[in-house]
């Protein structure tokens, strides 16, 4: 597996998760939830943590046309909430990402790419070798929604944040797994998730519970609700255990120049078209449903496995 993220305090539950039960053989970063510094620090930082040499290599500063947003007020202002990390002892392999991606892509058999941060990486990869798909075992991202989304009323943070990139993913793609808002706003994890995460005493651990703090404080202020979702952590138990969600294959448009709707996943969940001229075939696994409960322990048990031999 190679991650694309922008942590962003659930990118780093992700990744914890992925280093714990995936072979993850590299990371690349994007600007997104902050600024591309704070977003490669933090990975190098996470690996650390959890004692593994995993390679960190930088990418895109800025979207490809969109002005540079960030989710600061959900994520704080270097992006992992107020969690004090350790001095870095490394630093980055590349800041190619791109080149990072196409070349594992080329030598890894049934590489397994999760991207869930905004997708300017992926597009700039794209564009650099259009064969990128083709070599791929699998294309899973964290973005975009059939129902509401988290940023406007139709777009999803990861898409609103750079649509061009988004738009061109999703039409070069011949067929990607979309792990939207629609099942992880079904995912939650609560203080039970923290305090059994706390108790366990490693230091990936503990690092998981005080961002799990972070994230249900901060989903309980803006939504009201008890428990926190953790997004990009439900993409990673995606591809690790696909049988524990729910999906249909429909064709999947990013909006780009709605006023209301730029940034917006457009999926098209008719059965038929008006006259069979305007259907377009399936390009994205679409998840709705999870069974809610494991994927959790799932990410949990995951993180406390990690390091647990000490
Ligand atoms: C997505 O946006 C980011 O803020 C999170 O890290 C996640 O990838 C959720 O909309
Ligand atoms: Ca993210």
């Amino acid at each position: 597996m190679l991650i694309d993220c922008d942590p962003g305090v659930d990118d780093a539950i992700a990744l914890l998760a992925a280093i714990s039960r995936a072979d993850l053989i590299g990371i690349t970063t994007v600007n997104g939830n902050v600024g591309i510094e704070h977003t490669t620090h933090n990975a190098l930082a996470i690996v650390q943590i959890a004692g593994v040499d995993v390679p960190v290599h930088r990418g895109a500063a800025r979207p490809l046309l969109a002005p540079t947003m960030d989710a600061a007020y959900v994520h704080g202002a270097t992006g992992l909430g107020s969690v004090d990390l350790p001095p870095l002892s490394r630093d980055i392999d590349s800041d190619d990402a791109v080149g990072f991606i196409l070349d594992m892509a080329r030598s890894v058999d049934d590489l397994q790419l999760v991207a869930v941060g905004p997708l300017t990486n992926i597009a700039l990869a794209l564009r650099r070798d259009p064969s990128l798909p083709s070599r791929l075992g699998g294309f899973t991202i964290m973005g975009g929604a059939a129902g509401p989304g988290n940023v406007t009323s139709t777009a999803e943070f990861n898409i609103w944040a750079d649509p061009e990139a988004a738009a061109m993913v999703f039409n070069e793609f011949p067929m990607l797994t979309m792990v939207g808002l629609d099942v992880t706003h079904k995912v939650l994890l609560g203080a039970a998730e923290r305090d059994r995460l706390r108790d366990a005493g490693t230091p990936a651990s503990r690092l998981a519970a005080e961002l799990l703090d972070h994230a249900v404080h901060v989903a309980s202020e803006i939504r009201g609700w008890a428990g926190a979702p953790i997004h990009d952590a439900s993409a990673v138990v995606a591809v690790l255990r696909p049988e524990l969600f729910d999906g249909r294959s429909h064709p999947v448009s990013v909006e780009v120049n709605g006023v209301h709707t730029r940034g917006m996943t457009v999926v098209d969940q008719r059965i038929g078209g008006r006259d069979g001229t305007d259907e377009q075939p399936p390009n994205a696994h679409v998840l709705f449903d999870a069974q809610t409960d494991q994927v959790v322990t799932e990410i949990v048990d995951a993180v406390i496995e990690l390091q647990a031999q000490g």
